[in-house]
């Protein structure tokens, strides 16, 4: 089963952003703990920092993979385009946040992008895309 994991804006500096909201762990780490956790599916990673490349690539995704596990960052709260997009793919998908949304913001609290998608989780750090991985997996064998 291929899986394609994308992260939104700013989740390609996560070395250089607050340890107790996010992780130790770089999107490159993470696709690695994917990765020896779940052998059996085929993880690939994009990241852009720009809408329309997430838009674009979320179009894209329906064709090539099976899953899709979605950080979309920032535009979790403001992008109609991607939640559009979302509601295009057919394809199973989850939003993950690394941060417990629900403790932090008002800003942080409308989860646009989530309604496009089968559930989100959020909170566990970068156990949140393990648990993605986890129940992708459960959807797609279903
Ligand atoms: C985030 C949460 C967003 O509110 C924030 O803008 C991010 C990261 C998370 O993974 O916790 O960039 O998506």
């Amino acid at each position: 089963m291929k899986i394609l994991v994308i992260n939104g804006p700013n989740l390609n500096m996560l070395s250089k952003r607050d340890e107790t909201e996010y992780s130790v762990f770089n999107i490159e780490q993470i696709v690695v703990l994917l990765e020896k956790e779940f052998p059996n599916l085929m993880f690939t990673s994009y990241q852009s920092n720009i809408e329309g490349e997430l838009v674009t690539k979320v179009q894209e995704s329906g064709l090539e993979y099976d899953g899709l596990i979605i950080n979309p960052g920032a535009y979790s709260h403001t992008s109609i385009a991607i939640m559009d997009a979302l509601e295009i793919c057919k394809i199973p998908k989850i939003e993950v946040h690394l941060s417990h949304l629900a403790n932090r913001e008002d800003y942080r609290q409308n989860l646009l992008t989530a309604k496009s998608t089968n559930g989100y989780i959020s909170g566990f750090k970068e156990n949140s895309y393990l648990a993605a991985a986890y129940l992708l997996n459960k959807l797609i064998s279903k």
